[in-house]
């Protein structure tokens, strides 16, 4: 969803009675179970006092390159008036809706001690003024529970408002670049010779996670009915079968590496026999091979007869699709 600024009463109206819901419950846990302070708990409260700001036209006298690459940007809608709610006040507008109320720094001229840099301030704290804005929109309301917050990444470690080297998203580095300078072990993993094309620029990370957080491990997305993301791009695993193979039921990953691995077909074994038995064991029990697969086939790959590993329509034992 995108977010426009007529939108921030409702935004904040909605956003005041989910925390206000949460309260009672919350008050009946016990400590331990409390949820990791959230940026919510940051939440910046906004000086309503239009005596304290100056307006953006008065920041552009001594900054004028910033208000020149401010003028190309998407926040610079929060300085049109007509894009305005009527009654949103001057500390929803332009740079001071970032910075805070400007008088000060300005009557001090220029005195870097009386205006809101982002610097040495904690990521929550830092986010929780994006997220004043962003929190209504889908993709974003759930950073405060993201594994990136919680790990101390601010939104400007991603994101850079003035100086963004790749300006669609404002972000400070083009994807996947962006995401390899702190997951290193990630960009390994990209570079085997089985993988998802993420470096070919054919797929991004964002189609599998949001950065953003969300509700599921790894903060990974899902597709319709929560199902596997997996299945936004290969439905034809996903049947409906008239014969599941319930491996599936424990997802993909028990089977395949999602980004990259020096086993074909991305599998999580280099031999497909060593994956079959890893659940189907040779010896006896629900899961067992027959005991006439042992002899003479071996050598050969269980997927030679059992080709239709996914699920299938017309066998039991997925000999035909
Ligand atoms: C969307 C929020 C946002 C808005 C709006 C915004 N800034 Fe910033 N500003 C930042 C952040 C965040 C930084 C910290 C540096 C960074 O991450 O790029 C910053 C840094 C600065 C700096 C420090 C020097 C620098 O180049 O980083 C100045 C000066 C500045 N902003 C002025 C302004 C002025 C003037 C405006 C309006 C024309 C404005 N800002 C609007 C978020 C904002
Ligand atoms: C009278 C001139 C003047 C005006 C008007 C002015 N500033 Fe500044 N601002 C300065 C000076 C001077 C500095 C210090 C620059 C430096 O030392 O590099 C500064 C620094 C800043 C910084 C960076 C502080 C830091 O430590 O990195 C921010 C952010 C900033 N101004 C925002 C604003 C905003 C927002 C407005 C409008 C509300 C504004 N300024 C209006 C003169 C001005
Ligand atoms: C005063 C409200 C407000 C604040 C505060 C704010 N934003 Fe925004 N932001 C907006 C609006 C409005 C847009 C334009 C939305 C659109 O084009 O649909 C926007 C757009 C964006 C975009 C999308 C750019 C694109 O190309 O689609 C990013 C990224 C973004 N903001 C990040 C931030 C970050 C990071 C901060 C904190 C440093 C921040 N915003 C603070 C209102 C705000
Ligand atoms: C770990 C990196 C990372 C962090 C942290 C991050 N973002 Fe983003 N954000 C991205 C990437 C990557 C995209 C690009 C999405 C795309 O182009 O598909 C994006 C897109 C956006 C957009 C563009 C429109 C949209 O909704 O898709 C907005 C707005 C935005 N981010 C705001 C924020 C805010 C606000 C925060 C902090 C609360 C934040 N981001 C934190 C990586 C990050
Ligand atoms: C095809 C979908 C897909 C793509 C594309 C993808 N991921 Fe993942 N990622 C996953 C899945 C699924 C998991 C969970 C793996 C598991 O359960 O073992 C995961 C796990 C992770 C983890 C946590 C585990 C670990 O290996 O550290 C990180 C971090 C991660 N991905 C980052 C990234 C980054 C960065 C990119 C882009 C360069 C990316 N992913 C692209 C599907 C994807
Ligand atoms: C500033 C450093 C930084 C950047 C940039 C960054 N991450 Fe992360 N990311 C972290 C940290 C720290 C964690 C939490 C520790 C961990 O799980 O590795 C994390 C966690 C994650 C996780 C969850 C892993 C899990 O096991 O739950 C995913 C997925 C992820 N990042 C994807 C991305 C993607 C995609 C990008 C690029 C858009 C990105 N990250 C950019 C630092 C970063
Ligand atoms: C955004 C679309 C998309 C998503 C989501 C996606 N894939 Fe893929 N996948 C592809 C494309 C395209 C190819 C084949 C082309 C290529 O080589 O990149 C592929 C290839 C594969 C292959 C075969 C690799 C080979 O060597 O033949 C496997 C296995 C696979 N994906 C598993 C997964 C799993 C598991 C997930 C979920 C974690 C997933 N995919 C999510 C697009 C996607
Ligand atoms: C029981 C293990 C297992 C599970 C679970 C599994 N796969 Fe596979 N998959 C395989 C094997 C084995 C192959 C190689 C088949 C071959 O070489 O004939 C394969 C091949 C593939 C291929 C490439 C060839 C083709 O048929 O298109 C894709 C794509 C794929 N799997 C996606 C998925 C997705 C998506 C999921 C989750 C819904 C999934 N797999 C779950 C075992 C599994
Ligand atoms: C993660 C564990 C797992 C892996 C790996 C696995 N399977 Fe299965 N498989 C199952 C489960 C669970 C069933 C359902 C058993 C049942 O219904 O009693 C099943 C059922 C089957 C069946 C149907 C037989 C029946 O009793 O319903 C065949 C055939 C089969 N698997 C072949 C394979 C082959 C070939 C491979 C290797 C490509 C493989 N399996 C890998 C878990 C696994
Ligand atoms: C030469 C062909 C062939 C190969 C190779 C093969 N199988 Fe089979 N598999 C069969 C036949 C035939 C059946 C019995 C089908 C039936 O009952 O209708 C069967 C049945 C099964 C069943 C179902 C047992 C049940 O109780 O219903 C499982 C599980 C199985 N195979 C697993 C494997 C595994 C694991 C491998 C690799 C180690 C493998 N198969 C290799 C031909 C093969």
């Amino acid at each position: 969803m995108r977010f426009w600024p007529h939108r921030f009463p409702l935004a904040l109206l909605v956003c005041s009675v989910v925390m206000l819901g949460r309260v009672e419950p919350l008050g009946s846990q016990t400590p331990k179970d409390n949820p990791k302070p959230s940026a919510q708990s940051h939440k910046y409260v906004r000086p309503t006092d239009p005596s304290l700001y100056v307006g953006t036209e008065v920041c552009k006298t001594c900054h004028e390159d910033i208000y020149n690459t401010f003028a190309t940007n998407p926040h610079f809608v929060t300085t049109i008036d007509s894009k305005l709610d009527a009654q949103k006040g001057p500390e929803w507008h332009g740079c001071e809706a970032c910075h805070g109320p400007g008088k000060e720094h300005v009557e001090g001229g220029g005195d870097r001690t009386k205006i809101f840099t982002f610097k040495d301030v904690s990521p929550a704290e830092s986010s929780a003024r994006c997220l004043d804005c962003h929190q209504s929109s889908h993709e974003q309301s759930n950073y405060g529970r993201s594994a990136h917050l919680q790990s101390g990444v601010a939104c400007i470690d991603c994101h850079s408002p003035h100086h963004a080297k790749d300006t669609q998203s404002l972000l400070r580095e083009s994807s996947p670049k962006l995401c390899y300078t702190c997951h290193l072990d990630v960009r390994a993993q990209f570079v085997r010779p089985f993988h998802h094309r993420v470096n070919e620029g054919l797929m991004q990370c964002n189609d599998c996670h949001n950065p953003h957080g969300g509700f599921e491990r790894h903060q990974l997305r899902t597709v319709a009915g929560q199902d596997q993301v997996c299945y936004k791009c290969h439905a034809d695993k996903q049947g409906p079968f008239v014969y599941q193979h319930e491996a599936k039921i424990e997802g993909c990953e028990v089977c395949h590496t999602p980004h990259g691995s020096t086993n074909q077909r991305m599998l999580v074994q280099n031999q497909v026999n060593l994956l079959c038995i890893s659940c189907h064991s040779l010896s006896t029990g629900a899961l067992a091979t027959p005991s006439f697969h042992n002899q003479a086939n071996e050598y050969q790959a269980c997927t030679l007869c059992h080709t239709a590993v996914h699920g299938s329509n017309s066998s039991n034992v997925f000999f035909t699709p």
